[in-house]
């Protein structure tokens, strides 16, 4: 099961951040209501970023494909919802139009909008492929380049939702854990430009957590009839297996503790780069002891390995430093 678990691949920082308290207030009198946009907040962990944010009183602009999420994100006090399907420039380009004629700026951007397939590497068809990058990079890539001068100018914050996929990978999650780990260094590579101009990046990683995500993988599996692993591949047998597990997530707890992440990304005076947010110390072990195990790899058979103690050394040294 701890293995199904892990395969499935989607996915704490300590609690030690409280959101109030911990930066700019959104209703202090001293600071005009700053506005944040969240894409993909229909649902799971991009929908309670935005309940989290508007209760505590920003304003959210709350990106929807469907109008009956637009309808339902209305609803909500403080929210504005905006059409907004991340693989679509035109809708990007309207939702930059709509947020500037708000006169509110741009403080913040949350990429959230994300999807998931799984499937031998060697079968999936190239089209599926490009489809998950299309909406967990692209997307990201399109709606940051799209808001970027607001964010500027703004000295804001970009915050992008990744998952302990960018650092774990296994069988028959490969693209969805490739595009997460184009994720991280998107991250690394946007945040040291936009240092200079004020404007911090970080990368949240959650774990395994409740949403729609299973749901939506699992009904677009259906769809192309189960044909991830092709007629003959010698995947096959072994792919039809993992995909006879359970593909509920209620067993998984909501996602509260990554909106507090994202919170904290958002309006802490210190932010971090990575926030991992999982659920128990198992996930946890897995990606911080694969990052362990990365970095023993790269650092055998090669003419420059460090010594144990060098790498102990190395390891004070990061973990006195501030990320
Ligand atoms: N849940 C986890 O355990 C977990 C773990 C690690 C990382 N994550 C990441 O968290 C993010 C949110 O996922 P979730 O788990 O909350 O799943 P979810 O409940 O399925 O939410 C995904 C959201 O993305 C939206 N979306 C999908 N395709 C889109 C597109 N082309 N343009 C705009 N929006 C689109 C969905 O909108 P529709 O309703 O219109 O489809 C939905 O609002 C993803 O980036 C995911 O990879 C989740």
């Amino acid at each position: 099961m701890k293995s199904i678990v892990r395969l499935c691949g989607l996915g704490l920082m300590l609690l030690m951040f409280s959101a109030v308290g911990s930066g700019v207030l959104a209703d202090s009198g001293e600071d005009k209501q700053k506005a944040v946009l969240v894409t993909g907040a229909s649902s799971g962990i991009g929908r309670k970023i935005a309940e989290v944010l508007a209760e505590q009183g920003y304003f959210v602009y709350a990106g929807a494909r469907k109008q009956k999420d637009l309808d339902a994100l209305n609803e909500i006090d403080n929210v504005q919802s905006i059409r907004l399907d991340v693989t679509i420039q035109e809708q990007i380009d309207a939702a930059v139009e709509i947020v500037n004629e708000g006169g509110r700026g741009l403080y913040g951007l949350v990429n959230n909008a994300g999807i998931f397939i799984g499937g031998p590497l060697a079968d999936v068809d190239l089209q599926e492929f490009q489809w998950l990058m299309d909406v967990n990079v692209y997307g990201v890539y399109r709606v940051t380049q799209a808001f970027a001068p607001m964010i500027i100018d703004a000295q804001g914050r970009i915050v992008t939702i990744g998952s302990i996929s960018g650092t774990l990978s296994g069988r028959f999650s490969g693209q969805y854990s490739m595009s997460k780990h184009a994720i991280e260094a998107y991250t690394d590579s946007l945040a040291a430009e936009m240092a200079p101009l004020n404007v911090h990046v970080s990368v949240i990683e959650p774990g395994n957590y409740d949403s729609a995500i299973a749901d939506t993988a699992l009904a677009r599996l259906h769809a192309n009839n189960d044909g991830y692993a092709k007629e003959g591949s010698p995947f096959a047998e072994d792919f039809a297996r993992w995909i006879d597990r359970p593909w509920d997530r209620s067993q998984y707890k909501k996602p509260d503790e990554v909106a507090e992440a994202a919170v904290h990304a958002l309006f802490a005076d210190e932010p971090l780069r990575r926030y991992m947010v999982v659920p128990n110390k198992e996930e946890a072990g897995w990606t911080i002891g694969k990052q362990i195990e990365e970095l023993v790899q790269l650092n055998q058979w090669q003419a420059y390995s460090f010594s144990r103690e060098e790498l102990i050394a190395m390891l004070d040294k990061a973990m006195a430093g501030k990320h």
